[in-house]
């Protein structure tokens, strides 16, 4: 391994080190020659300016031809810095002053000065020459020679002529060749040594952890992921590999469990079973999807001035995203994120999940206006008090009503142009923002099988009555082919108050409506999780007991025992009853004060319906109120999270709390319960739970409470703190057993494998009249 390591790291670094020396020596060679320039300009330029000084001198001391005063100005010039000598020549050649040392052979004027004196002009030139004194030894050396004419009343009277000893600029050129040199190969020493150790480190090290990681996956070990190298290559190359790394884990786990259960006779739905079923089912046909939430938003971060991707706090996405994962297909809801447009292509669509895309979404665009009448009005201020029951009293507004029609139509119209190009195509219609919905796609498209499913509590005909307009929302409900509830009862108040709203034949053996020859059958449908094993993507390596001292730590507090709550902060999930209970649980066991903190975490909803912003107002009041009461040091019991936490934030908590409490005062089914029992691998913690959730239905080994009674809640929390770790077990095994084998799969697979063999030309026609 330390050989491939090493091998690779010079293969990436000997190019560059080729490279790095190749630069610095033509960077040496450029050094070496300006220095070579600068120095014979300069001794040019001395020896220029020297001339000039003397021939002021020299020339009215040329009329007496060779004379003293001649000799001893030469004399007195010569062999100064680098001057060799001084010469001074009559008009035909001949030296009549010369300095003592210079070469014999510039006893007569040297060609290169005649060539001055014949143009009349200063000339200066660089040559080879003999620097030997008459009668010394010959020794050829690099010598400047520059001369300059006299003049004697305007007529040429003889030459100047400077010779400079030029070897030193060789010798100065030889030793910046030399320190150059020297930089260079240092340079490229250091920057081949650093290159190497960076490269190494940033980038053929953390390949081969990588490398070497995906070998321990591919061979079937678990291993944990290396050490994250930095920067935003690696970044994107570790998201890729992570994914693949969690799919081929996912994949394996799939398998592995497959082959248990195939082993057991156990009949588990997995994504796996559910694709392949449904690929059958379906027969290659896409499933379309439509409902109010999107899975993914999209929104502006002011932040980092980027754009962040959030998971709602939704059921009904918690429900539905595993399937279309499973199954493909294209799912149309409402674009409500600031960035969605521009995060959709021309038709609207967008392929998610973005990490993993697996399915696409198609996004309806509404108005503020809209959005305000059809989703805060009539959805939310009516139907959704209307059907929970929680002393809300429900808003019908006719204006919100209209929004609410023309909202469903343009769903609608989004369905149906999706489903164009597919024949008999299956729509899964999802709850109580589009009860209008199936009869309008199914009068366009009767071929298409529609099923809708209702995410809330249905509630007795009396109490739905109160709505104005309950039997045009019954009526369009019953264009469905199926309508599905969480629970039995929840169908037996539908058809009760079908029976009462509309004229239509109520088949109570079978469950069925006939309306005008059109039969729909209604049943209950409980929903879940995906129950993955291994599937969750955060730090399993810490038990409960570090992943509570870790959470401590990171929010400040103190205490040893953890209660967790989670929750859109909604009038109907008790979170107020909740905090309620804790508090009694405080005054009755003040033991555990100091040692219980109970996170709520609560992702603020709806908050621009007025009922829903006093509600998170009166929910922090009530914490407030609660810790003034018992806080001391870093230790309070109440820490309120109001902000949206994604699936592995909440995960953490889930596998840290000793209990979680389910307080609803009324629920569809609830999926955090579900989603608390799937997080708990260990087998330990208790969940506390509403009886009027439907989950109770299915978890009887939760410690069943009523919300609205304290003193159970009290209890039930006390019960929880001292339940031996065996009980905690034995409920918790019984728990997981019934979440895994009624997972969001087994969900999808009846609801859909119901519709689908409905025979949509064959239903009987047993006509009833409507009502006017
Ligand atoms: O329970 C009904 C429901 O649609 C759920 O599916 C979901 O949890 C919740 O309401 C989401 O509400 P909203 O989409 O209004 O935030």
């Amino acid at each position: 391994m330390r050989g491939v390591l090493m091998r690779t790291t010079l293969k990436i670094v000997l190019p560059l080190i080729i490279s790095v020396a190749v630069v610095s020596m033509l960077f040496a060679a450029y050094q070496v020659r300006m220095e070579r320039r600068n120095l014979r300009n300069d001794l040019s330029r001395r020896a220029e300016i020297l001339a000039e000084s003397l021939q002021e001198t020299v020339e009215p001391l040329l009329d007496h031809g060779p004379n003293k005063n001649l000799q001893r100005i030469v004399a007195r010039f010569g062999q100064r810095e680098h001057l060799k000598g001084v010469a001074i020549y009559d008009i035909s050649g001949a030296a009549i002053a010369i300095t003592t040392g210079l070469p014999a052979s510039v006893q007569t004027r040297p060609a290169a000065a005649t060539r001055g004196a014949q143009r009349d002009e200063a000339y200066g030139e660089f040559l080879t020459m003999d620097s030997a004194a008459p009668g010394g030894q010959a020794s050829p050396g690099l010598m400047h020679l520059f001369a300059l004419p006299l003049h004697r009343n305007g007529l040429s009277a003889g030459t100047l002529v400077l010779f400079h000893d030029a070897s030193y600029i060789e010798t100065q050129v030889q030793r910046t060749l030399r320190d150059a040199l020297l930089t260079a190969t240092i340079q490229t020493l250091l920057v081949s040594l650093l290159a190497f150790v960076l490269v190494r480190w940033m980038f053929t090290a953390p390949l081969a952890r990588t490398a070497k990681w995906l070998r321990t996956l591919r061979t079937g070990q678990p291993h944990a992921p290396p050490m994250k190298p930095q920067g935003e290559i690696f970044d994107q190359l570790h998201q890729e590999v992570t994914h693949l790394a969690h799919d081929l884990n996912a994949a394996r786990a799939t398998a592995e469990e497959e082959a248990r259960l195939r082993d057991s006779n156990v009949s588990i739905w997995t994504a796996e079973r559910l694709r392949v079923s449904l690929r059958s089912k379906l027969q290659e046909k896409p499933l379309f999807v439509v409902s109010n939430r999107e899975p993914y938003l999209n929104v502006y971060s002011e932040k980092n001035n980027s754009i962040e991707i959030i998971v709602p706090a939704s059921g009904v996405v918690t429900a539905i995203e595993p399937v279309l994962v499973a199954c493909d297909g294209t799912w149309i809801a409402h674009g409500s994120g600031s960035a969605d447009r521009e995060l959709s292509d021309a038709y609207d669509h967008q392929r998610v999940p973005p990490e993993r895309p697996s399915y696409t979404l198609r996004r309806v665009w509404l108005s503020n206006e809209e959005e305000k009448g059809y989703y805060q009005g009539f959805a939310n201020e009516g139907l959704w008090p209307l059907c929970h029951i929680a002393h809300t009293r429900p808003v019908f507004r006719p204006e919100d009503w209209v929004h609410y029609q023309r909202a469903n139509r343009r769903f609608a119209d989004a369905v149906l142009e999706e489903m164009q190009g597919t024949d008999s195509p299956i729509l899964l219609a999802q709850d109580y923002h589009f009860a209008l919905l199936p009869r309008m796609v199914k009068e366009a498209r009767p071929d298409a099988r529609v099923a809708i499913f209702w995410h809330i509590p249905w509630p007795n005909a009396e109490v739905f009555g109160i709505c104005p307009w309950q039997r045009e929302l019954v009526d369009g409900l019953l264009g469905a082919d199926l309508i599905g509830f969480h629970i039995q009862s929840h169908c037996n108040n539908f058809l009760e108050t079908v029976d009462r709203a509309v004229e239509a034949l109520t088949e109570w053996d079978r469950f069925a409506v006939n309306r005008q020859g059109h039969v729909t059958r209604v049943r209950p449908y409980p929903i879940s999780v995906a129950f993955a094993e291994n599937g969750h993507a955060v730090d399993e390596s810490r038990n409960a007991g570090e992943e509570r001292a870790a959470l401590s730590n990171e929010l400040g507090i103190e205490g040893s025992l953890l209660g967790v709550g989670v929750d859109r902060v909604d009038y109907t999930k008790g979170i107020i009853e909740r905090f309620r209970g804790i508090e009694h649980f405080l005054d009755l066991y003040p033991a555990y004060q100091h040692r219980f903190t109970f996170v709520q975490i609560g992702a603020p909803s709806r908050t621009d319906i007025d009922r829903y912003k006093h509600f998170l107002e009166e929910v922090s009041a009530e914490a407030e109120r609660i810790n003034a009461r018992f806080q001391a040091g870093r230790w309070k019991p109440i820490v309120l999270l109001k902000k949206h936490h994604s699936h592995e934030e909440i995960s953490r908590y889930y596998r840290a709390a000793s209990a979680c409490l389910v307080t609803s005062l009324h629920d569809g089914m609830n999926l955090v319960a579900k989603e608390f029992v799937a997080a708990r691998e260990d087998e330990r913690g208790v969940l506390i739970l509403s009886t009027f959730a439907g989950a109770a239905h299915e978890l009887p080994d939760a410690l069943l409470i009523n919300p609205y009674d304290v003193q159970q809640v009290a209890e039930a929390i006390r019960r929880a703190m001292e339940m031996p770790e065996e009980e905690q077990a034995r409920r918790m095994q019984q728990m997981r057993k019934n979440v895994r084998e009624h997972n969001v799969y087994r969900w999808a697979a009846h609801l859909l494998s119901d519709l689908t063999e409905i025979r949509i030309d064959a239903q009987e026609r047993i006509e009833v009249p409507l009502l006017p």
